[in-house]
């Protein structure tokens, strides 16, 4: 870690070099304490231009420290000192200017940005709330609005959006270094604005903080940061600065020892380890430029689109005219739904739609590094796919399957250069859910492999290794935790209390509601498969009502009964008939933190077989997994996370 002082004429520099992102370690934070009393006490020097080498500006406080006890000098105290330093100081950011990092940055009586850069303030997403005085600067910066907003979400504001909220004073193009040199001399000709922290907040109504309050309630679903964010906002917008920030920095203390801190962390550091991971630090990936998928379905079409909008030209394969129209629409249907949403421009749409040819020719895969089979779950089909792409492709090709259940190898038997095959299982929607499950055959080749996660990168996926069992880590998971939820109703409890049990533990859905979203039927023709041919699979509760016609919201019930139109669950009394024989009666009643604590100790069951199995490579591989595939609670890092630090149900 160095923090380096340079003069230029009457402006001084001081460079931050701490890589990988500048984090606000103990040591950089006394080296910038000690750069101002050096500053402040050279007569020669009127401002000071506070600059990061490397690919970012400060991205925080480092959260590797978070665990041990905070050391002097503390950041608020650090961030008070740049702002009452004799001299101004510019933040010149590049890159993300991220908690610590900003209110460093708003320490500063200046904040220069280049174009590319982003701010924000993302500590709810690690179960803490800004620690030196993000919840107090901000508002003061951008009016309370903006900084509800950005606390309580933790999205940074890019650029632009920054400069025009208030975030930064300039946004510049070219050298920051030179630019904001040239701004540092520019601000000395006029007055200068008063320290952020003297500056006013213009008050809002009783009736916003009532909104905000359900609104981010709404949106946090159990984690307890966002709301204590917004609380901290309050107090910045109706209390003194000095009492603003103590309340801010007894509230991020308080936190930073809660266990949700502590899940957050974990998952913090278990996605960043997941994209590279160390077994393949040696191997490099085969170059991605053009990718090929086949079949344009509900999941060909996903991944083409995930393919798309990672900027890789796009080969669609499908069966005849008629599918190559299908999938072409609903490719088309994707992306429109991005204009809709607001994500995309209908120019980018255009342009997306531009790098995909269609065609039932296997010929035009001919140029493709990268091919991802996406028919239907049939063995035959696919390994009829796997002969048609062993001539057509090139011999280092990529070659991968996307199958939920079958087994690779055999899909890939009798396939020339096997080494190149995987099993890449994205989720649906593809384009939009962050897991990819990739799953090597003992034929794999590590750069095959090391291209798998590549892809996940490019793709910005949550990619996590899987070995070859049926439904490798998620599916198998979900079956396990389906059964122990059928199980709770043949002991007697309520589906509607199940689903309001895993909602409470913070799932979006619970697992009965989510069936009849998702449709009961694909598990059962599973189940079925397996029973035609000859493996014992014992009669589920789903089957009854499959076997009644009930397959989910699509044919108007399931688990629960739905009115005409109407996406609201309600209890079937034809349910309660088909299942009364499976049911025990006269149960004691269960509380939902039990029913919960029941559904999720299964799933890290699981879990611990998938494990002693070699299945997953470790268990924060799991909670990845189920937080990304599963909507498990981020907050609660994952069942194996969850179940290993419980200290009550
Ligand atoms: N502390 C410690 N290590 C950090 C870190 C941090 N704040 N941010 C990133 N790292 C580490 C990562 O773990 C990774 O380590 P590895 O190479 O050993 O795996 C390395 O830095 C690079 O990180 P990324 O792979 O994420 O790099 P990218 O270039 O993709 O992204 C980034 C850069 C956008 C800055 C991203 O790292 C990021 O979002 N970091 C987190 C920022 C954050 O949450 N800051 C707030 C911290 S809390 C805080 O400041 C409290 C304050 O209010 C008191
Ligand atoms: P789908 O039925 O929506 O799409 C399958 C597509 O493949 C159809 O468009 C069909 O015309 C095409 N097709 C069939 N035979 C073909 C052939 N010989 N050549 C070219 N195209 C052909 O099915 P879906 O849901 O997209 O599933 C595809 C695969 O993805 C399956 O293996 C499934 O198990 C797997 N999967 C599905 C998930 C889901 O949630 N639907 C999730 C993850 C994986």
């Amino acid at each position: 870690m160095t923090v380096s002082i340079a003069r230029h004429g009457e402006i001084a520099t001081v460079t931050i070099d701490n890589p990988p992102v500048n984090a606000l370690g103990q040591a950089l934070r006394r080296g910038l304490w000690d750069a101002v009393a050096e500053l402040d006490a050279d007569p020669a020097v009127r401002a000071v231009v506070l600059l990061c080498a490397g690919r970012t500006f400060i991205a925080g406080a480092d959260v590797s420290e978070f665990g041990k006890p905070p050391v002097e000098p503390h950041l608020p105290d650090l961030v008070d000192r740049i702002e009452g330093a004799a001299k101004p100081w510019i933040a010149a950011i590049h890159g993300s200017a991220l908690g610590g990092g900003f209110e460093v940055a708003m320490g500063c009586r200046f904040r220069v940005a280049d174009e590319a850069a982003s701010v924000g303030l993302p500590e709810v997403n690690l179960g803490i709330v800004p620690g030196a005085s993000g919840t107090v600067r901000t508002p003061r910066l951008a009016g309370v609005a903006a900084a509800v907003e950005l606390v309580t979400t933790g999205r940074p504001a890019k650029a632009a959006r920054a400069l025009a909220i208030g975030l930064v004073d300039a946004v510049v193009s070219g050298d920051l270094r030179t630019e904001a040199l040239a701004f540092a001399r520019q601000a000395l000709t006029r007055p200068l604005p008063l320290p952020v922290s003297q500056r006013a907040i213009a008050p809002v109504d009783a009736a916003f903080w009532a909104e905000q309050e359900t609104a981010v309630a709404r949106r946090s679903r159990g984690a307890a940061a966002p709301l204590r964010a917004l609380a901290c906002v309050r107090m910045a917008a109706e209390a003194s600065f000095a009492e603003a920030l103590a309340h801010e920095r007894a509230t991020f203390l308080e936190l930073r020892g809660s266990e949700q801190a502590a899940a957050l962390r974990h998952v913090f550091f278990a996605e960043r380890a997941a994209l590279r991971p160390a077994h393949l630090k040696e191997v490099a990936a085969l170059p991605l430029r053009r990718a090929g998928v086949v079949g344009g379905g509900t999941m060909g079409a996903g991944i083409a689109a995930a393919l798309r909008d990672a900027g890789l030209p796009v080969v669609l394969i499908e069966r005849d005219a008629g599918a190559v129209a299908r999938g072409l629409a609903n490719l088309q249907a994707i992306f429109d739904g991005g204009v809709r949403r607001g994500k995309l421009t209908e120019d980018q749409a255009k342009a997306r739609m531009a790098g995909v040819s269609a065609t039932t020719d296997y010929a035009a895969l001919a140029d493709t590094d990268l091919v991802v089979e996406a028919v239907f779950e049939e063995i035959g089909v696919k390994r009829a796919v796997f002969a048609e792409l062993g001539r057509a492709c090139r011999p280092d090709a990529v070659l991968a399957t996307n199958t939920s259940y079958l087994d690779p190898r055999l899909i890939a038997e009798g396939l020339p250069n096997p080494g190149r095959f995987i099993g890449l299982h994205f989720f649906s929607p593809a384009n939009v859910m962050k897991l990819l499950e990739i799953i090597p055959t003992p034929d794999t080749t590590p750069e095959t492999l090391a291209t798998g996660f590549a892809l996940g990168r490019a793709l910005g996926k949550i990619p996590v290794q899987a070995g070859i069992c049926e439904g490798f880590i998620g599916n198998r998971i979900l079956k396990r935790y389906r059964a122990a939820a059928e199980a709770l109703v043949r002991q007697g409890v309520a589906i509607a209390e199940i689903d309001a049990a895993a909602r409470d533990y913070g799932f979006a859905m619970g697992p009965f509601e989510a069936q009849d979203l998702g449709g009961l039927d694909i598990a059962f023709l599973q189940r079925e498969g397996a029973r035609a041919a000859g493996q014992q699979v014992p009669e589920t509760l789903g089957d009854i009502l499959v076997r009644a016609g009930r397959k989910g919201q699509k044919t108007g019930g399931g688990w629960y009964d739905y009115a005409p139109g109407q996406r609201r669950p309600q209890p079937s009394a034809e349910v309660t008939e088909l299942l009364a024989g499976q049911r025990l009666s006269a149960v004691a009643p269960m509380k939902r933190a039990a029913i919960a604590s029941q559904l999720v100790g299964e799933m890290a069951a699981e879990g611990d077989a998938i494990l002693d199995q070699g299945i997953a490579r470790q268990g924060s591989d799991i909670d990845l997994v189920e937080i990304h595939g599963y909507g498990f609670p981020r907050w609660r890092g994952g069942p194996m996370f969850a179940t290993r630090n419980r200290q009550a149900p």
